[in-house]
């Protein structure tokens, strides 16, 4: 995903566009603008953009005021820098109407769960942008967003202000190959980035554990920490953690040599009390993650041949759920 003639070609002052100003991309943005970088925003719309530039997102007390744009009212070229944090089914329908407005040798950074989108995103943007280069990121810190209604002093003038919280401090796992004024900036937003010279392999790990706790933990309503309680959950994740070990270790001799099932344990011990994104969505009758998580591991496992039926089960009780409420 590297293109090194582009390394380190912008100065740490180009502006940092976001695309995805939601829970997450919010929360680094207020960061990075407390840390004096310049960001401006990609909202889906004029009223988005409003929202951003004159009511602002409230984080930690102050109030953050973001330059903003839509894809129709931004200049061609003019994005040098572009963090994306977009779920993974609308990054390839946001991107698009965005290729014009990327420089040619525009600097990309993926924050994202879930797999497959990154290659197809490359893939997208490359036919038009050879030169771009594209980075992955994971990242673990917690972030919520809630809408306030405001009642201006003019009657007919209520606007809604964002309000972000930061749920837990994590770091964000960035690919070592990205350019160091990344690094910079992060580590000057205190969001603690970590670079990683092998990010496929720790987006495995990550992928393997979402599968084994994601989808049941949304369709048993349940906090992390109850796979590891209730008994038939607890076989059930084994199974889950069974069929992702016999695929991983077919397909992938890194991950082998990893302690996986213990990793993935440890994670719904330490988060027993948090409830999954997964879980969260379907809650809320939005649409998941679940193809870029159980989805992939399935559609990976086609291609040898492999059928893993308690993740086919799980990603089918997610999906037909969703179809019946989105
Ligand atoms: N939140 C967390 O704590 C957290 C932690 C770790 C990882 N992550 C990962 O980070 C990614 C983002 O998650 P999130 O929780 O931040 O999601 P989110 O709150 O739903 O944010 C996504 C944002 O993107 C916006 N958007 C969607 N399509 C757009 C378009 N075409 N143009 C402009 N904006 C568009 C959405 O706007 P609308 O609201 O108008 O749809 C929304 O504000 C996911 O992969 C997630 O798994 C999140």
């Amino acid at each position: 995903m590297t293109n090194p003639s582009a390394v380190n070609s912008f100065s740490t002052t180009s502006t940092i566009h976001l695309l995805g100003a939601g829970s997450l991309g919010l929360l680094i943005a207020c960061r990075l603008q407390q840390a004096r970088q310049n960001i401006s925003l990609i909202g889906r719309d004029q009223q988005a953009v409003e929202k951003f530039s004159k009511s602002g997102v409230l984080f930690e007390n102050s109030r953050y005021l973001f330059p903003s744009f839509t894809a129709e009212n931004i200049k061609k070229n003019s994005i040098r820098r572009l963090i994306i944090c977009l779920k993974t089914w609308q990054t390839l329908p946001a991107i698009k109407p965005l290729i014009n407005a990327l420089a040619d040798n525009a600097q990309i950074i993926l924050i994202q769960n879930g797999m497959g989108i990154i290659e197809q995103l490359g893939d997208l943007i490359r036919q038009q942008k050879p030169e771009i280069s594209l980075f992955h990121a994971l990242s673990t810190h917690g972030a919520w967003k809630e809408n306030v209604w405001k009642e201006s002093a003019c009657k007919n003038n209520t606007n809604q202000q964002f309000t972000v919280h930061q749920a837990g401090t994590g770091e964000i796992r960035i690919d070592a190959n990205c350019q160091s004024s990344w690094i910079t900036a992060f580590t000057q937003a205190n969001l603690n980035p970590q670079t990683d010279s092998d990010i496929k392999l720790a987006a495995w790990k990550k992928l393997l554990i979402n599968c084994c706790i994601n989808g049941l933990t949304a369709i048993a309503n349940c906090q992390n920490g109850q796979l590891a309680v209730n008994l038939h959950l607890k076989q059930i994740t084994q199974q889950l953690i069974d069929e992702c070990l016999t695929l991983s270790n077919k397909i992938y001799p890194e991950l082998a040599t990893q302690p996986i099932a213990d990793l993935i344990w440890q994670v719904i011990n330490q988060t027993a009390a948090n409830y999954s994104s997964t879980h969260q969505d379907h809650q809320a009758n939005r649409l998941s993650e679940i193809d870029a998580i159980n989805g992939y591991l399935l559609d990976i496992a086609k291609t040898v041949q492999l059928s893993l039926p308690v993740n086919q089960t799980i990603y089918r009780l997610i999906k037909s759920a969703e179809a019946a409420s989105v």
